[in-house]
């Protein structure tokens, strides 16, 4: 993966590169990376701030054949593999929040966005975007970003990483986790993201789109959803959302 590679000064979002890309044809493990992104996006229809040359905004094509409704286990597998990369290139403490943001102490220093295109219910390609906060010091970040985001320089006494170091190993295993996923299925995925998540038997708060829940988080369920369980014993399934530890 990461052949045939893309790469550009500035985009809007290399979200929407890699679809046209993929729209066209393009293989798997298809890799896009933006210098700099203009119009950067998140979930749930935020802005993505992503400044030129501080951090890695980078887009890959999947074309996983499965149906549609697995495409969270794609962002929870993603979420697995950035963490394992982050962590063998930095030594940082750096764990899961569900679904799939990736804290240091709290504070968020990757987001991950898969967006997917689907034909007769099965998926035609999966855009997994990667936004990786690398080099950007405390005065890159807008004021409202100050408290809730860092970045591994922040977090590493201020040295500066090797970007290219970093995006390697990110795309070596998402490649990895990708053939594991393929040869034993979402269990094994999801095992490794319950081992490096921070939420799983605690007591949480989730904001659904169906209003709030509490509850213990007990695990994942075989589509990635979050298991919590409630005072009463029942496991309520979470589909999306967001979780405020
Ligand atoms: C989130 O945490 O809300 C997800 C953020 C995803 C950001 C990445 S940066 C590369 C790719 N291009 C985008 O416009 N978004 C994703």
């Amino acid at each position: 993966w990461g052949q045939p590679l893309h790469l550009f000064p500035s985009v809007g979002s290399t979200q929407d590169i890699a679809r046209a890309l993929a729209e066209e044809g393009a293989p798997e493990g298809t890799l896009v990376i933006a210098e700099e992104q203009t119009s950067g996006r998140g979930r749930q229809g935020r802005r993505w701030h992503s400044p030129p040359g501080r951090g890695i905004w980078m887009s890959l094509i999947m074309r996983p054949v499965q149906p549609l409704q697995y495409t969270p286990q794609l962002t929870l597998l993603a979420a697995v593999a950035v963490c394992r990369a982050l962590r063998s290139v930095s030594n940082l403490d750096i764990g899961i929040k569900w679904p799939n943001d990736l804290l240091i102490d709290g504070r968020k220093v990757c987001g991950i966005l898969v967006e997917s295109a689907a034909e007769d219910g099965y998926v035609r390609h999966a855009i997994a975007g990667i936004g990786i906060d690398v080099n950007l010091a405390a005065e890159d970040l807008p004021e409202e970003l100050q408290t809730i985001a860092t970045s591994l320089r922040m977090e590493s006494g201020g040295e500066p990483l090797d970007r290219t170091l970093v995006a390697a190993a990110v795309v070596q295993e998402l490649e990895a986790m990708y053939q594991l996923y393929s040869e034993q299925g979402f269990a094994a995925i999801a095992a490794l993201w319950e081992a490096l998540a921070f939420s799983i038997g605690q007591h949480l708060t989730v904001h659904t789109p169906q209003g709030v829940i509490h509850g213990t988080a007990t695990g994942l369920g075989n589509n990635g959803e979050l298991l919590l369980q409630q005072e009463d014993g029942r496991i309520l399934p979470v589909y999306s959302g967001e979780i405020h530890l």
